[in-house]
């Protein structure tokens, strides 16, 4: 990855948004049915990203979690939350982004009623990928945030550090999704369930304020922030 700070535009080679809303709707549609790795014989569906199609900027969390594999809608549960907020103090808004996993199917233990967390396998991560890179292709976002280390590992492979790359623009050289997107700005920053994991109140704050401060440079180089907002 070489460093840079200039987004170039998006080439606009794929036309108008009904016909990339229709692009979406049918991959969507296909990965329902994906089988590709383990993770849909446990999962109740495929979560599928959303957001406007041609969004300027779009954001890779890891896999659904329980809400959101019930809801069938990714970042809707307490991580979502967070997001929410962090995308509002950005001065931006979800609407006018478009929100994805790099994993698609909910990976869980079952303990008791619960169903824990369980981070996707490197090859439940690669067999996802290609979803990925069709979301990529369609929406061509000027901007891409990776939420976290397999975001980022998908998005970039073992190239990117999130401790040492995070909060700084990178454009993309010789990774997987440099076809899917030549000319887009990237990004890698805190997962907000990292965030919600912080084991103290202050490092909590000095994460959600990073990944924040992330949100605000990513709308800024994707020409959406609207300044900060109030709450
Ligand atoms: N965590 C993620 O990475 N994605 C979601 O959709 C929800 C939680």
């Amino acid at each position: 990855m070489q460093k840079t700070i200039d987004p170039a535009p998006a080439t606009g080679r794929l036309s108008a948004p009904p016909v990339r809303r229709g692009l979406l709707a049918a991959k969507a549609a296909a990965c329902a049915r994906c089988q590709a790795c383990p993770l849909y014989r446990n999962a109740t569906q495929a979560v599928f990203g959303e957001g406007r199609a041609g969004a300027a900027l779009m954001l890779v969390g890891e896999q659904p979690g329980d809400a959101e594999d019930v809801a069938g809608r990714p970042f809707v549960g307490p991580a979502g939350a967070l997001l929410d907020q962090a995308i509002r103090e950005a001065g931006l808004r979800r609407g006018d982004v478009y929100v994805t996993n790099a994993v698609k199917h909910f990976n869980f233990e079952q303990r008791g009623k619960h169903r824990l967390h369980k981070k996707p396998g490197a090859g439940d991560v690669r067999a996802c990928r290609p979803w990925l890179l069709d979301e990529i292709t369609i929406v061509r976002p000027h901007v891409i945030v990776a939420l976290g280390a397999t975001a980022a590992a998908s998005l970039y492979g073992p190239s990117v550090k999130l401790t040492r790359d995070r909060g700084q623009a990178l454009a993309a050289a010789t990774t997987p999704i440099q076809d899917a997107a030549p000319d887009a700005v990237h990004l890698v920053t805190f997962h907000p369930a990292a965030v919600l994991r912080a084991p103290t109140s202050e490092r909590r704050a000095e994460l959600r304020a990073l990944l924040t401060s992330d949100l605000t440079l990513a709308g800024r180089l994707a020409g959406k922030s609207r300044g900060p907002s109030p709450s």
